[in-house]
């Protein structure tokens, strides 16, 4: 008696699971690390930095060699692994309010101690040990 009513039904119906149906699959196979996690194990690689390449009061990432080296303040540096503590993402980004920012579900750092300012990682960046040698900065690892 209604069959246009009824196909009517049928195809939204059908339209409602193409729209649905890529959303969920997407939040599903989303990799939030892009595909560079990796987990916190020592690294032993040694970088070579000139000290004036690090600027006053931010840093530099180095993620070949998955380090970041800072210098809160004149003269003092720091060093640190580039491996989040919350899932395992490199950091890749110094804000412009200088705090060091994992991209992949915004936890943020801070420059002076890497500990945690803001997000979901549950501790701060693994400290890098280094020293200062002439006008270079030579990281030699994480524990
Ligand atoms: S891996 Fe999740 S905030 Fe860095």
């Amino acid at each position: 008696m209604h069959p246009q009513r009824r196909t009517v039904f049928k195809l939204a119906g059908a339209g409602a699971l193409a729209v649905s149906a890529p959303l969920g699959l997407s939040a599903c196979s989303a990799d939030p690390t892009g595909g560079n996690a990796r987990t916190r194990t020592t690294n032993n690689r040694q970088l070579r930095v000139k000290k004036t390449d690090i600027p006053v009061g931010s840093g530099v990432i180095y993620p070949d060699d998955g380090y970041v080296v800072t210098q809160p303040t004149a003269g003092q540096f720091e060093a640190f692994s580039d491996v989040c503590p919350h899932q395992g993402c490199p950091v890749r980004q110094i804000t412009s309010d200088n705090r060091i920012h994992c991209l992949c579900h915004n936890s943020y750092f801070a420059i002076a101690d890497g500990t945690v300012l803001d997000g979901p990682a549950p501790t701060g960046l693994a400290r890098a040990t280094f020293v200062a040698e002439g006008d270079e900065i030579v990281v030699k690892g994480v524990k």
